[in-house]
């Protein structure tokens, strides 16, 4: 039965060589992340990272679709026909900047937001190091597969400012968070509203005394129009997080808590809420240098929550961000034994068992840390992080 009598083998081959070539021109001229669902294949290659583009760690990754396509990731010969499961490498690694071209040397504590489709807001801190008086907001947007250059959105001439939050409410109002202050014990919340996706910013608003607002992460919106923040504090040998929520967005402020450890004062900070399948409300939370964990708290009201217990996900003392995926899973970015080690794990039970599914960096030596995760309206799940102090990394994931 090797040849026969039709030819249909020999013009299948034909088809397929012609199919290749169509593959190989219609990836190479793609100019954003487009598709949905599992259609995902091209992404355009910026040249503005930073990345040496002719070294074999290339920006551009396609998924293979079919059973024929198989495509190189960071080593691995990714195709169906293989055993490898390459559901979760990359779509897109790229800087916001590339090395040296911002005006800043340092920058930390990156947030992101979907503005539109294709079109999102970071926001991170920037300047000479941690804590230094010139340290400012940068926000950077990302349109159509381009990142445009670092802008202010705040600055406090001697006074540093710390870890932004940014939210997209329902009516397209952004809400911008950050703390102000010489230290971190020193710190007072504050935030800022855009009306036109992250252009221009209204006066910078003070939150109340004892209110800081989303310390690091995100916060969450109840159907009942609350946003719930995950904020925390840090002062002498006490660490320890708060559910601040406010009904308006950001004019009133109630906090629930404290969510520590038992019988640690020095255990807890940087919640990350997200609600339960079965409707209560949890919180995942980094934890101090001894306890090792990510930690996790769970509340049925919102209000009282038990003590934060760990989880089976190690944390070497450093943030982490997650999203509650459309299809019910949770997804965790964190670091490992070390900020030298950022990975990606999701859970089907809402934190209480975990399965990893991505190392997205492991360079001993240097900080790959402070993740922000978010769930774009077509499915993509986008990550950014400090980029060993210097730049911030963005990562396009396809969850399904
Ligand atoms: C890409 O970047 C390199 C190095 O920075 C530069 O020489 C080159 O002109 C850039 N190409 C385009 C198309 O911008
Ligand atoms: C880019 O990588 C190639 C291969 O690794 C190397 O030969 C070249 O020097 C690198 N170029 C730059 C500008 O780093
Ligand atoms: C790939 O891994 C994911 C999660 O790790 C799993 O759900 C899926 O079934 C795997 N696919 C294959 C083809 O092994
Ligand atoms: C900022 O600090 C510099 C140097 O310490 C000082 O000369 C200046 O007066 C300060 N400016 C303000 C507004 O505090
Ligand atoms: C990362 O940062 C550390 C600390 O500043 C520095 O010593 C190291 O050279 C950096 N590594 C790279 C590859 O930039």
């Amino acid at each position: 039965m090797r040849e026969g009598p039709n030819k249909f083998p020999q013009s299948a081959f034909w088809w397929f060589i012609l199919w290749l070539v169509f593959l190989f021109f219609n990836c190479s001229h793609c100019h954003s992340i487009s598709g949905s669902g599992s259609s995902f294949r091209c992404i355009h290659k910026l040249n503005i990272t930073g990345f040496n583009s002719s070294s074999s760690e290339s920006l551009l990754h396609s998924v293979p679709e079919s059973k024929a396509e198989s495509v190189q990731v960071r080593g691995v010969v990714c195709s169906v026909m293989t055993n490898n499961n390459c559901s979760w490498l990359p779509l897109l690694e790229e800087f916001t900047f590339a090395a040296h071209s911002a005006p800043f040397n340092n920058c930390h504590a990156s947030t992101i937001v979907e503005v539109n489709k294709d079109h999102f807001l970071v926001a991170y801190f920037g300047g000479t190091v941690e804590g230094a008086p010139d340290v400012k907001i940068w926000t950077q947007t990302y349109k159509d597969g381009i990142w445009l250059p670092p802008v202010i959105a705040d600055e406090q001439t001697n006074v540093s400012m710390w870890n932004p939050a940014l939210f997209k409410l329902p009516s397209n109002e952004l809400l911008l968070f950050y703390k102000i202050g010489q230290e971190v014990q020193k710190w007072s919340g504050f935030m800022k509203r855009s009306y036109d996706g992250g252009i221009t910013w209204q006066e910078r608003e003070q939150l109340p005394p004892g209110i800081l607002g989303p310390i690091k992460n995100k916060p969450i919106l109840l159907q009942n129009g609350d946003l719930l923040c995950g904020s925390s504090v840090e002062s002498w040998n006490s660490w320890g997080a708060w559910m601040e929520v406010t009904p308006d967005a950001g004019k009133s402020w109630r906090k629930y808590g404290p969510i520590y450890v038992e019988n640690n004062p020095l255990g807890v900070i940087q919640p990350v809420p997200f609600i339960t399948e079965k409707g209560t409300f949890r919180v995942l939370l980094r934890s101090f240098t001894n306890l090792g964990r990510v930690y996790m708290s769970e509340s049925e009201d919102g209000h009282s929550w038990n003590f934060a217990k760990p989880t089976e996900l190690p944390n070497p003392n450093s943030g982490i961000d997650g999203v509650k995926l459309k299809d019910g899973r949770l997804l965790l970015a964190y670091n490992t034994d070390s900020r030298g080690v950022l990975k990606v794990a999701v859970s089907a039970d809402d934190g209480d068992s975990w399965q990893e599914v991505t190392t997205l960096e492991n360079t001993p030596g240097m900080e790959f840390s402070y993740p922000a995760v978010i769930q774009a309206s077509n499915d993509l799940v986008h990550i950014t992080y400090t980029y060993n102090r210097t730049q911030i990394k963005h990562v396009v994931l396809n969850p399904n």
